[in-house]
């Protein structure tokens, strides 16, 4: 039995967070018995494939190994059944019994997947946020699962690099609110209870600032950009308790990221207090020698050295740190400390107490896919949808009106979950078509396809990876145009749903042209033509630039991609049964020349005219104004809101002290709604160059028509804080200018002095 073979009673578990500083007695008991091959086996993380490939590798000999104790953990296997046999393994067959960390990519949601992550940013509700997670975290360890590989908070002002589907967008400030709340949604208050799993916030570190936004490509970046716009997420999360940190593809200062020292011990541990364990991203290991850091031994040693603790499929720990040690390349010491931080999180989460405390057979039927986690991903994903133009009230439309479906994402249950649901199932996805029905049995609605996602067969294929996503139909576009057309003049209303299919955005799928395919632009131009009120219905895994479709006389509601109840939250939503309340989380550009693009830029020495015009040796471009398309903060609601009279409760405060703003809102229009009331910050003069504008604060509240409400919102020391040339976090003493209202454009504004 398990428990003989340990010897060791691990009772009384209690979460004490990952920055506990303590040993844990049974883990170093634990330790004592272990070989040198036994622990280096724990700094072994395999899959072994057949599920959804996550990556372009999959692990052999997996069951032989696990028996030999050359196993720590798993990813790619889920349910109960299967995981249990992978765990007796271990515990069963293995000589000291040691049970497997499950790991897996539930990135926006398990089998019930909700928005993805850039979609569920742009509620900015993080008690929701907290609450899908912790939905996820559920249903995944009734499936078996104890650690999941999110959130993922790479900062990304790029939206050419597909990865920007999956985290929270540009801003540092939001992205570690998200941060935290995910966190804590996945790992509750107790990580060894049966709901909760562990986190592992990735991609450590700067991955979302890939040059030219291609994915794996190289980071560079000084150190105060890095400190004050991209860690803080990583830090956040680190702070809200995340017990493992994956490293990212990408180097930083010309070491990457899986052998760097200076970011995974100097900064996570020393600096920032981390206690976890840190595993590499896939064969990120051993991705450095094709990086030119040396052979697999040379990279794995470095990369033990530089404090990476578990080695993600690439076997470059298991088959060459033994060598390194008769060598005295690593010390014992080097690969104990790296097992004694796995072994803790196996502990952590209640592993040795019981290895099978996630394989009750009972709960994926009881626990998955419930309704009540359907009418919660329902109701994230109405909230993820940003509302960016309604032309003469286009919506929301009256259900006694005869509406023309059209589009090819109309009704493409291929399409509606988003990149990175590898655990979903696609054919419970809700679409559009059926989402109006659903939500308007009465009303009448015709459909046609319209268009392809792209006409372009190579573009499809490359798409179309994990299946078919883009369907090239056997009839020609003009046919299908014109039945569009056709179906379109017998309608008083046209709702036309376009854009990106979901593996145009996602891991490995960077877009120099993040434009609406030509097949799906003619088709919006054609069915303006009709005369016909149109509102099309934006997919995306990204920002687009849509400037010629932002001109059109449209209605332009931006969906993401929902997740499984897509069709009825869109419904939900064109119906007016949920009056849109998203803010954009990224900035979305004119065109491609403008990235990368985000809110808080430095106005320079040479600030270009405020009104978008040209001026000659200025900050600007010939072609086109500075100022993006649509500013980060944006979204429109059925109703419209008014902002007066600002106040701060001081106009002077003291190092240490907090201030508080107070703004009225008024919900000024014909419908009930929600509005995200945000902050801005502008430190005037300070010792280096201030970003324009940061956001440091926000509310998101209900109003009902003609209500007003005073809204106050409290900056802390802390939001006066930068980090300095020394990279000390500070504040400097000075004027300080706030700037409250709908988005970061936001013109109320006030001022007050640091003393
Ligand atoms: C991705 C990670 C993911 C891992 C395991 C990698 O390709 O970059 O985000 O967690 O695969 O699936």
């Amino acid at each position: 039995m398990y428990c003989k073979k340990l010897l060791i009673a691990f009772m009384g578990l209690a979460f004490f967070g990952a920055n506990a500083q303590k040993r844990i007695p049974q883990v170093e008991q634990l330790l004592e018995k272990m070989t040198i091959e036994e622990k280096i086996g724990q700094l072994n993380l395999l899959t072994p494939g057949g599920g959804v490939a996550t990556g372009a590798v999959v692990s052999e000999n997996v069951e032989a190994k696990i028996k030999a104790g050359e196993v720590g953990g798993l990813f790619g296997v889920a349910g109960p059944e299967k995981v249990r046999v992978a765990q007796e393994l271990a515990v069963n067959q293995s000589r000291l019994g040691i049970p497997l960390l499950i790991g897996s990519d539930v990135i926006h949601g398990y089998r019930t997947v909700y928005p993805i992550p850039l979609g569920l940013s742009s509620s900015w509700d993080m008690e929701l946020v907290r609450k899908a997670a912790q939905m996820a975290a559920k249903e995944a360890t009734a499936d078996g699962i104890n650690w999941n590989f999110s959130p993922m908070v790479d900062i990304a002002r790029d939206p050419r690099w597909g990865r920007m589907a999956e985290g929270a967008g540009e801003d540092p400030y939001l992205g570690s609110k998200i941060a935290e709340a995910m966190v804590k949604g996945y790992q509750g208050s107790d990580l060894s209870a049966a709901n909760t799993m562990l986190a592992c916030v990735k991609h450590f570190a700067l991955y979302g600032a890939s040059q030219a936004g291609r994915d794996y490509n190289t980071v560079d970046m000084g150190k105060i950009k890095m400190f004050n716009q991209y860690l803080p997420p990583y830090h956040a999360a680190i702070d809200a308790g995340a017990v493992s940190v994956m490293t990212s593809f990408n180097d930083v200062d010309g070491v990457p990221a899986t052998g760097n020292k200076w970011l995974l011990t100097d900064l996570l541990r020393d600096r920032w207090g981390f206690d976890g364990f840190v595993v590499s991203d896939y064969t990120s290991l051993n991705e450095m020698v094709a990086h030119g850091l040396g052979d697999l031994q040379a990279v794995s040693t470095l990369a033990l050295k530089a404090g990476l603790d578990m080695d993600m499929v690439g076997e470059g720990f298991l088959t060459t740190l033994k060598q390194s040690l008769d060598e005295g390349k690593v010390t014992e010491e080097d690969i104990t400390n790296a097992c004694r931080r796995v072994l803790e999180a196996k502990y952590i989460s209640g592993l040795f107490d019981d290895p099978y405390r996630y394989l009750d057979t009972k709960r994926p039927e009881r626990d998955i896919l419930t309704q009540e986690h359907r009418e919660l991903a329902r109701k994230l994903a109405a909230r993820s949808f940003v509302l960016l133009k309604n032309e003469k009230g286009i919506l929301p439309i009256r259900t006694n009106k005869k509406i023309a479906l059209i589009g090819p994402l109309a009704h493409s249950r291929e399409n509606m979950l988003g990149t990175w649901a590898p655990t979903g199932d696609l054919s419970l996805a809700v679409t559009i078509l059926e989402g109006l029905k659903n939500v308007a049995p009465n009303s009448s609605i015709k459909y046609t396809k319209g268009a392809n996602i792209s006409d372009d067969p190579g573009f499809a294929k490359r798409v179309n990876v994990f299946g078919p996503r883009i369907a090239i139909d056997e009839r020609t576009p003009e046919d299908m145009l014109q039945e569009a057309v056709d179906v379109a003049n017998t309608s008083d209303v046209i709702v036309a749903v376009v854009g990106e299919a979901t593996e145009m955005s996602g891991e490995s799928s960077s877009r120099t042209d993040i434009s609406i395919p030509e097949s799906q632009k003619k088709l919006i131009r054609a069915l303006v033509e009709t005369g016909k009120p149109v509102a099309l219905v934006l997919m995306s895994g990204r920002p687009l630039t849509i400037p010629e479709e932002f001109e059109l006389p449209v209605a332009i509601l931006q969906v993401w991609h929902p997740g499984v109840e897509a069709g009825n939250a869109i419904a939900d939503v064109l119906f007016g049964n949920y009056n849109p309340s998203g803010k954009l989380t990224a900035t979305w550009p004119r065109n491609v020349g403008q990235i990368p693009i985000y809110h808080s830029v430095k106005t320079t020495g040479r600030p270009g005219p405020k009104d978008g015009t040209f001026e000659k040796f200025k900050t600007n471009y010939l072609d086109v104004p500075n100022a993006p398309l649509l500013p980060f903060g944006y979204g429109l609601s059925y109703t419209t809101f008014e902002y007066s009279n600002l106040k701060l409760n001081k106009n002077e405060i003291r190092q240490g002290e907090g201030i508080a703003a107070k703004v009225t809102v008024t919900n000024t229009g014909n419908y009930d709604g929600e509005e995200v009331v945000q902050l801005y910050l502008r430190d005037v003069v300070r010792s280096i160059t201030p970003p324009r504008r940061e956001l440091k604060g926000f509310h998101k509240i209900p109003l009902k028509k003609g209500e007003s409400k005073e809204v106050t919102i409290t900056l802390a020391p802390n939001d006066l804080k930068f980090y300095n040339s020394q990279l000390e976090f500070v504040s400097e003493a000075g004027k300080f200018e706030v700037f409250v209202g709908t988005n970061s454009d936001a013109q109320l504004s006030e001022t007050f002095t640091l003393k």
